[in-house]
């Protein structure tokens, strides 16, 4: 039998630097899985009083390196200032981008770190993962990714009636749209399973990221396969090698920005740029829209405006819509406040991260873009807790060894699914959220 990490560590002292304490967990560059969880083994005084709001990334070593006995962080010595407050306007942007757009490759690169040790089953996320980045993530942040993937599967199996007995809602054409998909695999994971029919998949990202996802469908005839492509005929792809086509695929290169730009309602005196197309989009389907770590990087007007494009411009409120969100939260916390510090050391701003900064927040989000048969949101650390069974709970700790359970549950705690739904009025497609209704979500903040 399988030995929880928490049984295996009882009894025997934790893994502790002499007079230091493993503090704060902070992020290094990849938030939604972090790439570089760095961890402060801060000097404390006797007396036990946590001083890491006085912290600067700069003194924060890096976790692994301190662990292999390595020594000085790689953030030490290079100063705090952000690579998107070294210039101004479009190089700026284009330079923020950048590394929004990067964030991707930390993605997939955890995605596979969580995949070769067993955590998830995806014949996938080798053929989408950049070769030779391959790196082995700390037994947290493959849990982490572990819940996070698990949890959004079941989201979208339930939406799919992939669990129900009902076949009115399994046999109702749908569509997905994954906002920010980036090199995700769940699209792959969908379309291959033999019981999921009438799905139309969407994915949206950059142009850059589009391009790079395309590469490898070109390269991996297992991608092709699972997309149902067997020849010429089932795919057209652009000539800029960007944007993507199958009866039942479509890979957009987008700025969802420009998306916003077109929801926007505010006083300006020029109307609003009429919306770029979105090919094959069908705007009568019932609809799961799926932000898993995009929506963050936008502001929060143009977060909103994105949301309020498909819930109030493209789709119209008779059409059944869901949306499944996975964001980091708690941002003014001693750890939620080294989290987005060091975060800007590397660029990255979390820009809606404080407007939606609790459970409770991510719920009033979704009610006012008028999902309003149901809203719900459950942390990370709820949702292991809550969700996955005894017997997968001894599966997955018996992957590895994770002793530094107070980091793993400060962590989880900083990270929430949330998801929303409206009921529609389309007879056709009634309770396609059904499946929602007894998922269980997390009170309070
Ligand atoms: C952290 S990655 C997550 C990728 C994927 N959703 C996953 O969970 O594996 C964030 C993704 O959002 C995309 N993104 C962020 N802002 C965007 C925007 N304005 N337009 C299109 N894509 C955007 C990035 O390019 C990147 O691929």
């Amino acid at each position: 039998m399988a030995i929880r990490s928490d049984q295996r560590t009882a009894g025997r002292p934790r893994r502790k630097e002499a007079c230091c304490r493993l503090q704060w967990v902070k992020y290094g560059g990849e938030i939604d899985n972090p790439a570089s969880i760095i961890i402060t083994a801060q000097k404390l005084p006797f007396s036990g009083h946590r001083t890491s709001s006085a912290m600067s990334a700069p003194q924060i070593p890096n976790l692994n390196t301190l662990r292999r006995g390595g020594g000085r962080g790689r953030l030490r010595g290079r100063g705090g200032t952000s690579a998107g407050e070294d210039g101004h306007g479009l190089r700026a942007t284009a330079a923020k981008d950048r590394v929004v757009q990067g964030t991707d490759n930390d993605a997939s690169v955890s995605r596979l770190s969580a995949v070769e040790i067993g955590y998830l089953e995806d014949p996938f996320a080798r053929a989408s993962t950049s070769p030779g980045s391959e790196t082995r993530r700390l037994p947290i942040i493959n849990r982490g990714t572990y819940v996070r993937t698990t949890a959004i599967d079941r989201l979208v199996a339930r939406f799919l009636g992939l669990e129900s007995t009902n076949s009115t809602t399994t046999e109702t054409r749908k569509q997905i749209i994954s906002l920010g998909a980036g090199s995700d695999t769940r699209v792959f994971r969908v379309l291959s399973q033999p019981t999921v029919r009438n799905l139309v998949y969407h994915e949206i990202d950059f142009p850059v990221n589009t391009a790079a996802k395309i590469k490898f469908i070109r390269a991996a005839p297992l991608l092709q396969r699972a997309l149902g492509i067997k020849g010429p005929n089932d795919i057209s792809i652009s000539d800029t090698g960007d944007a993507l086509h199958t009866p039942t695929y479509h890979l957009h290169p987008l700025d969802l920005r420009t998306l916003a730009a077109s929801a926007s309602t505010s006083a300006e005196p020029a109307a609003p740029p009429p919306p770029p197309s979105l090919p094959d989009i069908d705007p009568t389907l019932p609809t799961l829209l799926i932000s898993e770590c995009c929506l963050i990087y936008l502001s929060p007007r143009e977060a909103a405006n994105v949301v309020d494009y498909f819930t109030k411009m493209l789709f119209p409120a008779r059409v059944p819509l869901g949306l499944v969100l996975y964001e980091p939260i708690r941002p003014d916390d001693a750890f939620g406040r080294t989290m987005v510090a060091n975060l800007a050391t590397r660029g990255i701003q979390l820009q809606t991260l404080h407007e939606y900064a609790s459970l409770e927040a991510q719920r009033r989000r979704l009610r006012e873009h008028g999902l309003d048969a149901g809203q719900a949101a459950a942390d990370i650390d709820f949702i292991w807790e809550r969700w996955v069974s005894e017997a997968e709970k001894e599966r997955v700790a018996g992957l590895e060894m994770l002793d530094e359970l107070e980091e793993w549950r400060l962590l989880a705690r900083h990270y929430c699914v949330a998801w929303g739904w409206r009921r529609g009025a389309a007879e056709d497609a009634v309770g396609v959220f059904d499946g929602w209704r007894d998922i269980e979500g997390q009170s309070g903040e």
